[in-house]
């Protein structure tokens, strides 16, 4: 398998993405891989903030929240300790549970989704994802699995809004077929049988 690997974990939330990033960077580290696991919103100063917003203690219009989730990606992409340009260079092989197509399809939602691609050209630019994985799982369990684990349901994940959601990605994967590299995964499955899918897709990333 080829090494320098950016890999982007997407899909609504419950989907299971998270659970996948794990599984994935399991196995490609058991093979040898230098594995780095990150995630969007970061850690970081401003995915704080944006943590803030989404548990609802503080309160900002959704195009300031796009432009807090760019500004992220940003830091997440260029800061000097663990940014994404810095770990690829080190050889790391990059999981990412959500990049830009989480913001085209939870701000396209709520703001222009032109806006929201446009903004995030220079992400694109800096770093485009060798694959985006959509893992697919219909809404209403993804509300199910959300209920079930969780004490409070944060800003995005009503049933109403997790329709959309999905409907957003469908949009922006169409306007972006040509550019980027999108698959999707049938997610209604157990976790090893959608990590072999998984895992072939990234494999085959060689030929
Ligand atoms: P996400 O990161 O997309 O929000 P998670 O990986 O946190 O999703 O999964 C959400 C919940 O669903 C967790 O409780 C997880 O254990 C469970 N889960 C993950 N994958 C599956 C699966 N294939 N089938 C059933 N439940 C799953
Ligand atoms: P996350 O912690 O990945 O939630 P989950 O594990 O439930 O999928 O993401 C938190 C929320 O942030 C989620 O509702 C999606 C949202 N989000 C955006 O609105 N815009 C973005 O650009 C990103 C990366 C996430």
């Amino acid at each position: 398998m080829r090494k320098n690997l950016f890999i982007a974990l997407e899909g609504i939330d419950g989907s299971g993405k998270s659970t996948q990033a794990r599984l994935l960077a399991e196995k490609l580290k058991q093979e040898g891989h230098k594995v780095y696991t990150t995630f969007e919103p970061t850690d970081s100063y401003i995915g704080t903030i944006i943590r803030d917003i989404l548990k609802g203690n503080r309160k900002a219009d959704h195009i300031t929240i796009a432009g807090l989730f760019l500004a992220d990606r940003l830091d997440h992409l260029l800061n000097e300790t663990n940014g994404l340009v810095k770990m690829l260079n080190e050889g790391y092989t990059i999981i990412t549970d959500r990049y830009y197509f989480s913001s085209y399809a939870y701000h396209g939602t709520h703001t222009d989704i032109d806006w929201v691609i446009d903004a995030n050209k220079m992400c694109a630019r800096i770093l485009r994802p060798d694959i985006n994985i959509f893992i697919d799982v219909a809404p209403e369990v993804c509300h199910q699995r959300i209920l079930a684990n969780r004490e409070g349901v944060e800003l995005y994940e009503a049933l109403d809004n997790l329709k959309n959601v999905r409907a957003k990605y469908m949009e922006a994967f169409e306007k972006l077929k040509a550019e980027e590299k999108i698959v999707f995964v049938d997610g209604n499955r157990g976790q090893q049988e959608i990590l072999n899918d998984v895992v072939n897709l990234v494999v085959a990333l060689d030929n």
